[in-house]
């Protein structure tokens, strides 16, 4: 896996950019904006759905209970956390952690696609309806739920991204946690798509 622990000026400047983003209501109920974190050189990306409060109140993603599930799993399956870049669809905190709307996804998606363009991951995962419902639309994807679609991987044309590979978001994990070896087989097989280029 290629490694590299800086975020280089590009990433960064998006990050900045999202930092100071007023472009939707999320802006003024924010402490800290949520632009992800991860080398600017990621074989892997992962795209949640929006930060909670543990995340707006330091500003990086998946520091909660569910971010500790995700970075256990990951790294049981061998993904060092340091490696890969995680963020999420919508950078700001949605109140009382509703689902994003319509609108919010629409004004927040070019920071995500500027990420993945910059970054140009090997394998994008999606964690959860939200972020998968988000690329399907933009890439055309069969448009399921993520219990239909889990697991496979499809190719992306003209992105720098090569396969898209969808699964559970890890808070959905605590919830059932019946569907963490599915998880886990996910892992495996962004690795193994790793050696498929
Ligand atoms: N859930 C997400 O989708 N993103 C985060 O950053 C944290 C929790």
């Amino acid at each position: 896996m290629r490694f590299d622990n800086r975020l280089d000026p590009l990433v960064e400047e998006i990050a900045q950019k999202i930092r100071s983003c007023t472009k939707c209501n999320l802006a003024e109920g924010r402490l800290n904006a949520v632009p992800g974190e991860g080398p600017q050189h990621s074989d892997i990306m992962f795209v949640g759905e929006a930060p909670g409060a543990n995340e707006d109140e330091v500003g990086r993603p998946f520091v909660g209970q569910s971010g500790n599930l995700l970075t256990e799993l990951m790294e049981g399956a061998g993904i060092k956390r340091e490696d890969v870049f995680i963020t999420s669809v919508l950078k700001c905190r949605p109140p009382e952690n509703r689902n994003p709307d319509k609108e919010e996804v629409r004004s927040c998606a070019p920071y995500v696609l500027a990420q993945m363009d910059s970054i140009s991951p090997i394998v994008l995962v999606t964690l959860g309806n939200v972020a998968y419902d988000f690329f399907s639309t933009t890439f055309y994807l069969p448009k399921k739920t993520v219990g239909d679609v889990r697991g496979k991987v499809f190719r992306l044309h003209s992105t720098g991204c090569k396969f898209l590979l969808p699964t559970y978001h890890p808070a959905g994990l605590l919830y059932n946690r019946k569907l963490i070896p599915d998880f886990k087989a996910d892992m495996a097989t962004a690795l193994r798509y790793l050696k498929i280029q």
